[in-house]
């Protein structure tokens, strides 16, 4: 069964953590991040771009693995809930079950506040559609919460999301997320992933550019595909105080 996605009255409701501004502005730096013809290191952050500029080899085969990116104190912008989040989902950082078939992601990362601070105990909510482009609203599938650890960092063993068809027109491959600390704000976005991404056949170069929602900020950096699975960084950086 297949789902429209993000709502007009989600809209409204999926910017309450207020950074639609931010978003805007991310939005054209991600913009000008693409007509450099550096969406990977774009998606990796201002770091990455600058590890990679001391690295002149690095585009000729013997590129490093991208790395995680270094915090840079900006809150990650906000995004839209769309219409298909669930309250109670299980807590569970995998996943992965029988029926879940689509291209392997082992995501992980660090939540940090506007100080760079690492966030322990702190709520995150995943939620995506399958490799069909398929959200399961009837129960669970790919759906789960979880809380950091002590030293603030998250794991997530799931699929790399199918694009689909919804009110926004196609969506490029996507994974949605709250992150809320104890007593703090809920950051709502969504994540996504690199041009160069290989999965279901798709191009994920065409798809990202033709996504609406789509804010390279928000994109993960992904390392390898060994064994048919990717692996995958992605750090928040939320405001702690309402
Ligand atoms: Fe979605």
């Amino acid at each position: 069964m297949r789902y429209a996605d993000e709502t007009g009255p989600d809209d409204a409701a999926g910017t309450q953590h207020g950074s639609r501004r931010s978003f805007i502005r991310s939005t054209s730096a991600g913009v000008t991040a693409v007509a450099l013809g550096a969406s990977v290191a774009a998606s990796a952050g201002p770091s990455a771009q600058a590890a990679e500029a001391a690295a002149p080899g690095a585009r000729r085969g013997t590129r490093p693995l991208a790395v995680t990116p270094a915090c840079s104190g900006q809150e990650t912008p906000a995004s839209i809930e769309g219409p298909l989040f669930k309250p109670n989902s299980p807590a569970r950082s995998d996943l992965i079950t029988p029926a879940i078939q689509g291209v392997r992601l082992d995501l992980s990362g660090v939540v940090y506040d506007t100080s760079c601070k690492p966030l322990p105990e702190t709520l995150i909510e995943f939620w995506q559609c399958d490799q069909n482009g398929d959200y399961d609203t009837s129960g669970f599938s790919l759906r789960g919460h979880q809380y950091t650890d002590s030293r603030g960092a998250y794991q997530l063993r799931t699929i790399i999301p199918r694009d689909y068809w919804g009110r926004w027109g196609q969506r490029a491959p996507h994974i949605h997320t709250r992150v809320q600390a104890s007593g703090g704000p809920v950051l709502i976005t969504q994540l996504y992933f690199p041009d160069s991404t290989q999965a279901y056949g798709r191009d994920f170069a065409a798809l990202n550019a033709a996504d609406r929602l789509l804010n390279r900020a928000c994109t993960i950096s992904l390392t390898g595909q060994e064994g048919g699975r990717y692996t995958g960084a992605f750090d928040f950086v939320i405001t702690t105080t309402v």
